[in-house]
């Protein structure tokens, strides 16, 4: 039987599903990234106050989409992602987070969370997108499949360490989802 799975925006009451996964992802991807102490000090309760925190505030311009999936016990977040405005870099929007917990990975997921958020910039004129990633997760392997340009790079403080950063960058959002998604 084919799972049914649905993008949706983020309601205030998905914060304890999105924190789940955050933490999840967080401890699986960043492992040997991003300090011990840091992913070890994370809680899907001090997540879910954060994210919240984050959805309270957001500008009507910055959205968050879930992936749900339909179980007999309740729907269930599996992925998630974020975007708006650019906090600066090479393109108008960006997407800030954008997370499969580890079951789901592999089964299309992260692409249409991406097109979701892309069809979003795109309707509030954001011709180009960027997303930053660390430069040491295998992840960013998935934007170049997905067509990004790797444009930029930077180093930020994060945790009390120096991380290495890259942008990857699509120039023609309307062009990218015109073609499905990269698929050509
Ligand atoms: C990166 C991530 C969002 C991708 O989502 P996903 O649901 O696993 O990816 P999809 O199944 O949609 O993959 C789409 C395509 O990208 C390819 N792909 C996925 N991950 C890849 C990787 N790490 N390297 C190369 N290609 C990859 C898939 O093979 C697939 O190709 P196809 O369409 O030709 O079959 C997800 O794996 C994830 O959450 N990873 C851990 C957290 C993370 O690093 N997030 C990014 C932070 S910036």
């Amino acid at each position: 039987m084919s799972a049914t799975i649905a993008l949706r925006p983020a309601r205030p009451s998905d914060v304890q599903g999105i924190a789940r996964v955050h933490v999840e992802t967080w401890r699986d991807t960043y492992a040997g990234l991003v300090p011990e102490e840091y992913l070890l000090s994370m809680t899907a309760k001090g997540q879910a106050a954060q994210w919240a925190e984050a959805l309270g505030r957001a500008r009507p311009s910055e959205t968050a989409l879930v992936a749900e999936i339909a179980e007999p016990e309740g729907a269930r977040i599996i992925g998630f992602g974020s975007c708006g405005p650019a906090r600066g870099g090479p393109a108008s929007g960006e997407v800030f987070t954008l997370y499969v917990c580890g079951e789901w990975q592999n089964h299309g997921i992260g692409r249409r969370l991406l097109m979701g958020l892309f069809e979003v910039l795109a309707g509030q004129k954001s011709d180009a997108a960027v997303i930053w990633v660390l430069s040491g997760n295998p992840s960013r392997y998935f934007y170049e499949a997905m067509g990004g340009f790797r444009k930029a790079e930077r180093q930020e403080r994060f945790a009390g360490t120096t991380l290495d950063e890259t942008a990857y960058v699509w120039p023609d959002l309307p062009a990218w989802l015109n073609q499905g998604g990269g698929r050509v």
